[in-house]
């Protein structure tokens, strides 16, 4: 399993970027205490997701405010429209990786 990154390094609400060194790059979020990861890239233009801000189980995109939910992957709010992929993560031993 590729590890992302130390449990600790996102705290409930907050998200992170990781970059997988393989061409991926995720952000990946804890919501009510469960971890979730997204593509890092916003499906809308050149803008780092990590960079937004969390609402209501949302990630806003920092550049247009587009919208997406973070556990679905799915637009939520315009100008988004396309979806963001999002990835299977367990969280185990303080250490957060991308599900096998
Ligand atoms: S780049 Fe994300 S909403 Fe436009």
């Amino acid at each position: 399993m590729a590890r992302l990154c130390a449990s600790a390094d996102v705290p409930e609400g907050e998200v992170r970027q990781v970059d997988l060194g393989d061409g991926r790059v995720l952000a990946v979020y804890r919501l009510d205490g469960a971890v979730f990861a997204t593509d890092d890239l916003c499906s809308h233009g050149d803008a780092s997701l990590a960079d937004g801000e969390i609402e209501n189980g949302q990630i806003v995109c920092p550049y247009h405010m587009g919208t997406f939910d973070i556990r679905t992957g799915e637009p939520t709010g315009a100008p988004c429209s396309i979806a963001i992929r999002t990835y299977a993560v367990v969280e185990q031993g303080g250490e957060i990786m991308l599900a096998p």
